[in-house]
């Protein structure tokens, strides 16, 4: 289980993470924190559980969520002004949450567009960004991060065996969930700051470092099931991943760029492209 005790004892008197809630078990963190926030929670409230027995991902999928090994979590931001930059939160959380795995375990993390935290090609956790109006009619956002700590490879169910991983797998050591929550969540308060006060500019700088989408022949899947090929050319100013559209796309007839704002994103290795 989560120790709420160790957790207590290692977070920072900052302002994310003074509202703490830790259940042994949640249908959804996000859940939980939006209706907290319908309630008037404070930005900044921090919900985590131990094992979820509806975790969402994005695209409407559900996220693996078993007990005693992962890390479930959900950030509740209510920006005080209306925000310029909402789309670039999950960015923001995306790169906050490789920071500081990476800071505390040495691997080299990677980012897939727009926020999936990759080891060598496979996933080790993810972020589903929620926003909503509260009663009040502010605008709020949850960020909710799954991140793959302890689960071994035999633990993952038979659909995700060839594409997931875990710090564990890739380190060869159980790690310690409570130390890496609290680096995450004080590296998503430091890039939260960033962002507020100095807008996507620097943001955007980071993002490139860590995005290996950039640059490579990629196929989006939209959410109405159709498809497209094409090279990931650039970040857009709202966030969005452009993208010049292959000519062999029997989809496509122009080779205009494309703004892409939603998908699932497939890196294509070269003999996947014919
Ligand atoms: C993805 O599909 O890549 C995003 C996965 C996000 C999963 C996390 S686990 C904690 C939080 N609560 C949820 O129900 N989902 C997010």
């Amino acid at each position: 289980m989560l120790s709420s005790k160790k957790l207590a004892a290692l977070l920072p008197l900052k302002k994310i993470g003074e509202t703490l809630y830790i259940f042994d078990e949640l249908v959804s963190t996000n859940a939980f924190a939006m209706e907290r926030a319908k309630d008037q929670a404070l930005s900044g409230t921090v919900v985590l559980a131990d094992r979820q027995t509806a975790g969402r991902g994005r695209l409407d999928r559900s996220w693996f969520s078993p007990g005693k090994s992962n890390i479930y979590g959900s950030l509740l931001l209510v920006p005080e002004t209306t925000i310029q930059y909402l789309g670039w939160i999950p960015h923001m959380a995306g790169v906050a949450i490789a920071q500081a795995l990476e800071q505390q375990t040495g691997i080299r993390i990677d980012l897939k567009w727009p926020n999936d935290l990759l080891i060598g090609g496979r996933k080790l956790g993810g972020v589903l960004c929620d926003s909503f109006r509260n009663a009040g009619h502010q605008t709020c956002v949850v960020i909710g991060f799954g991140i793959n700590v302890n689960i071994t490879q035999s633990e993952f169910p038979s659909e995700l065996q060839a594409s997931a991983t875990s710090l564990h797998i890739q380190c060869h050591c159980p790690l310690d969930r409570e130390a890496l929550i609290i680096k995450v969540i004080s590296s998503l308060e430091e890039n939260w700051e960033n962002l507020r006060s100095n807008g996507p500019q620097s943001l955007l700088v980071e993002y490139r470092n860590w995005c290996v989408t950039i640059g490579q022949t990629i196929q989006v899947q939209f959410p109405d099931g159709s498809q497209l090929k094409g090279l990931a050319h650039s970040i857009g100013e709202h966030g969005q991943l452009k993208v010049i559209p292959s000519p062999s796309d029997p989809n496509e007839q122009s080779a205009r760029m494309r703004d892409i704002h939603s998908g699932e994103i497939l890196h294509l290795r070269t003999t996947d492209q014919q």
